[in-house]
């Protein structure tokens, strides 16, 4: 039965709030313990709905996989190199099994992931990596099979787009070629560098992790370990601290990693936000007073987060005067806006572009998540929205990157509550 979280606007938010794993940081982790063996504890982990589809592909490929409150545990030895389309259809993210799988089987069957709501979302960066690696690489019948019977070979890859995925997924593969790999025009994410730490503590040789040029010197095997810790959800951080600037009272959020939001901090205070204190790994919010209009341009790391675009606009829907947010990364990824019209807000968009002009107040409405950062969005909308907001599309879009967000808020003073729908 679908879900729905129905919003009464206008609460005041107040107290404190921890933020937990990063979901996209725990999924490569998680591809890459194909790589090794033994049992291994991962921390900080989020129990949310895409760690469960990565858990159940990884239960397919033979390992033993289970999910627990704020860990996975992982143990075994990966026993098939391919993955099936039921599973690797529902999320994305699934694709970069391939390169741990290709390094560990000298071959991997994955399906090809297709686009997405947000845009297109092609493969040809990872698959370029692969082939100069040395690997053959086939797309039939809907499937992605890649071969390097004698093993992979490292080599310079130059990627022409600073792609997370593409950079992990070669980043590990190249961990067991001959040789040395370097990859040009690395993505920089803070995701890359945790999963590149994670590599490092199993044996690997990697340097240059947040900068866009990554030496990997291979190794003929990785060891295993007990136990490796993930950073904090960024984006989550950023979406609470949105919704507070907005409309809290005093409240605290904790386990932020504040280097890695800086472009938010800095956008803030450019809108002349100012009610918010940064502390080690915490942020305080208290009070809140108008703001002005922003520019936003969205760009890879550190630039601003296209996964914080959604949840920027509502501020901007609200700034007094005009905003003008720009959607640099993916195509497709402006779904929320008809939705937010339906509040009342006022966007116009010409392409890549949205003009956002400030209005006084949202009105409460029913409105539809089309993906998981539009519909955090929206649950904000609603939060600060006149009378009673309905977030259609819970189950599937919002509960893929947060376990519980209805009481993530509650607790901090907000009405929200979820309901099924006939
Ligand atoms: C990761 O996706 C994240 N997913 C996304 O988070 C995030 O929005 C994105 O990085 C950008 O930061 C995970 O980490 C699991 P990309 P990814 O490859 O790796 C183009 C969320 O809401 N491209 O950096 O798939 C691509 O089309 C999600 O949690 C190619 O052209 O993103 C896009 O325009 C959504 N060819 C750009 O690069 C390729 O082969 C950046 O995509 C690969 C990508």
């Amino acid at each position: 039965m679908p879900e729905s979280f129905i919003i009464e606007g206008g609460h005041r938010l107040k107290g404190e709030i921890a933020v937990f794993g990063s979901k996209n940081s725990s999924l490569p982790i998680m591809a890459a313990s194909i790589l090794t063996g033994g049992k291994l504890i991962i921390d900080n982990v989020p129990p949310v709905k895409d760690i469960i589809t990565m858990a159940e592909i990884l239960r397919y490929i033979g390992l033993e996989v289970n999910v627990g409150e704020n860990q996975v545990i992982i143990k075994g030895e990966p026993k098939s190199f391919e993955a099936p389309y039921e599973l690797v259809s529902k999320m994305r993210a699934s694709f970069e099994l391939l390169g741990p799988l290709l390094a560990r089987f000298g071959e991997a069957k994955i399906p090809y992931p297709g686009g997405c709501r947000i845009g297109l979302r092609p493969i040809d960066l990872h698959v370029k990596g692969f082939e100069s690696l040395g690997a053959e690489i086939n797309i039939e019948k809907g499937f992605v099979y890649a071969r390097a019977k004698k093993g992979l070979k490292g080599n310079k890859i130059y990627l022409d787009k600073p792609s997370v995925g593409a950079t992990r997924n070669i980043m590990m593969a190249s961990v067991l070629a001959k040789g040395e790999t370097i990859i040009e025009n690395a993505a920089c994410e803070p995701e890359v560098v945790d999963l590149g730490n994670f590599l490092k503590t199993l044996g690997a040789e990697i340097e240059g992790l947040g900068t866009s040029v990554i030496y990997i010197t291979g190794k003929n095997e990785l060891k295993s370990i007990d136990y490796y810790k993930v950073i904090p959800d960024r984006i989550a951080a950023g979406s609470y601290i949105i919704a507070s600037v907005m409309i809290g009272k005093e409240v605290l959020i904790k386990n932020v990693e504040l280097d890695h939001l800086q472009s938010l901090f800095m956008k803030l205070k450019e809108a002349g936000v100012d009610n918010f204190q940064l502390k080690e790994k915490e942020v305080l919010i208290r009070g809140v007073k108008g703001w002005k209009g922003l520019e936003i341009n969205t760009m890879p790391y550190p630039g601003f987060p296209t996964d914080l675009q959604p949840q920027i606009m509502v501020f901007a829907c609200l700034a007094q005067g005009s905003s003008v947010i720009i959607e640099n990364i993916f195509e497709n990824r402006f779904s929320h806006v008809g939705e937010l019209l339906r509040l009342g807000a006022k966007i116009s968009i010409e392409g890549r572009t949205a003009m956002v002009q400030g209005v006084p107040k949202l009105v409460g409405a029913p409105v539809e998540a089309t993906d998981l950062r539009a519909g955090v969005a929206l649950v904000i909308a609603g939060l600060v929205a006149e009378g009673e907001t309905e977030v259609m599309g819970v189950d599937e879009h919002i509960d893929r990157g947060h376990v519980n967000l209805e009481k993530e808020f509650s607790d901090l003073g907000a009405k929200i509550k979820r309901v099924k729908k006939a």
